[in-house]
């Protein structure tokens, strides 16, 4: 299969312009605290020592929704993915202001991460403002594909939800499409106002503000794991 689960490839920059002091001091000093184990399944039991709920954010960017999101559901766990160390700096300081005790974090691609999560582990998985790949010839870089989706699929229990957030309109209708296709999950909106408007607990992030201030639309997907 030709998409990103078998090209094993990450795209895009892993890093931008350089750290400041303290976020330099941020990723030496509190990323190994917070990254998750280098081997060994992941599951809630290993990184947090109880049963919690677990959540995982595919690319979080500067981390805003995974920070929002973990404050909201202290008892919950969450584990983020991002390659871009600027991104990764900026979670780290979100989760130092927020004294998140909550969060584990790994720089580098989601998708080997994914892998390790026990089948069923999940109950909440975030694909926000993926990156879109627009041209057709980038197609198979996209997340939203049949690989991505089936490890998705496989790694949240049933009745687990998948958010997908997009301004991209090539990327939204690229994604309708594939759902629509797919049999495990369900798709929750009953109305257009539920994919048009900001669902509840889910935050702005800087990336999408930007979005809106140059005047592109932005679409909110939530899936069930039936
Ligand atoms: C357009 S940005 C959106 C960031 C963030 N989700 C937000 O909404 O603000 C896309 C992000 O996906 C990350 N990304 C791309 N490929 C990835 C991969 N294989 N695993 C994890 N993150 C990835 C990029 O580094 C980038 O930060």
């Amino acid at each position: 299969m030709n998409d990103p689960t078998t090209i094993r490839r990450l795209y895009g920059r892993s890093k931008g312009r350089p750290l400041r002091a303290g976020q330099a001091a941020l990723v030496e000093e509190l990323l190994p605290a917070l990254g998750v184990p280098e081997a060994g399944p992941l599951d809630s039991r290993a990184l947090f020592g109880d049963d919690r709920p677990l959540h995982f954010e595919i690319g979080f960017g500067a981390g805003e929704h995974l920070a929002f999101r973990a404050d909201l559901l202290p008892d919950h766990g969450f584990i983020g993915a991002e390659p871009f160390l600027n991104g990764v700096a900026a979670a780290l300081g979100h989760i130092r202001d927020g004294r998140l005790a909550n969060i584990r974090l790994h720089m580098g691609d989601a998708l080997d991460l994914l892998e390790r999560v026990p089948d069923g582990g999940l109950r909440f998985v975030y694909l926000l403002h993926p990156d879109p790949w627009p041209k057709a010839r980038h197609a198979k870089r996209r997340m939203i594909n049949p690989g991505p989706l089936d490890l998705i699929a496989a790694k949240l229990e049933t009745g687990g939800e998948f958010r997908l957030g997009t301004d991209d309109p090539v990327y939204c209708r690229w994604a309708m499409m594939v759902m629509a296709g797919r049999r495990d999950f369900d798709w929750l909106a009953e109305c257009a106002a539920d994919f048009l408007t900001r669902p509840g607990g889910w935050p702005e992030t800087r990336y999408e503000a930007k979005a809106r201030r140059e005047g592109r639309e932005v679409w909110y997907f939530r899936y069930r794991r039936v």
